[in-house]
């Protein structure tokens, strides 16, 4: 692919994320057994992660969608999170499972958390693709997470740059130089 040109790196291929991306859906779909579950897709990064892993959960689940911004084109948030799309329906006493494509600071998850037990879900867990805890600012932590990082720019398999790199099918460290220009 030709976009691969802009990568120093591919971190997970993509036989490598659809592995971890099942074991996710099965350990999901055992500790909810007897339940319903909303799971909530945070636009956009999570999308293509949030419609694999939703086809290996083996329970009543139901879909909505959320979307949050604070990087605008930047590497690094802006320390602001704006809610940009709310859910379309009430979540009260709902099992609520937010399917987020990284945690980074953790500003963008502990609003959307705060956010949901403010609207008295019943239980609200995350389930996060990757994990890069040095980037850490907030006491948050993800309930399931496929893989942990290093504390390096990441795209593909629907994390982007700028909104480019999207559609890589693999996660690959992005080349520094691209930021840089
Ligand atoms: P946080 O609020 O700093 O935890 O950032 C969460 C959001 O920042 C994620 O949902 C991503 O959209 C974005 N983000 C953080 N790190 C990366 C990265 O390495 N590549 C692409 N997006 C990232
Ligand atoms: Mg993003």
């Amino acid at each position: 692919m030709k976009l691969h040109q802009d990568v120093c790196k591919v971190l997970y291929t993509e036989k490598q994320l659809q592995q971890r991306v099942a074991e996710l859906g099965a350990q999901i779909t055992r500790d909810y057994q007897g339940e319903e579950v909303l799971m909530v897709c945070t636009l956009r990064g999570a999308c293509i992660f949030y419609c694999d892993l939703i086809r290996h959960i083996d329970l009543d689940i139901k879909l909505d969608f959320i979307a949050t911004s604070s990087y605008g084109n930047d590497t690094k948030s802006s320390g602001e999170v704006r809610l940009t799309k709310d859910l379309s329906s009430p979540i009260s006493g709902k099992n609520v499972i937010i399917v987020e494509d990284i945690i980074d600071s953790g500003l963008t998850l502990k609003y959307l958390k705060r956010l949901f037990e403010a609207r008295d879900a019943k239980s609200v867990r995350i389930c996060s693709l990757l994990d890069k805890p040095e980037g850490r600012q907030t006491d948050i932590e993800g309930d399931y997470i496929g893989f942990t990082i290093p504390n390096a720019f990441v795209v593909g398999y629907g994390l982007d740059y700028a909104e480019r790199y999207r559609n890589l099918p693999d996660v690959c460290v992005l080349d520094p130089r691209i930021y840089a220009k």
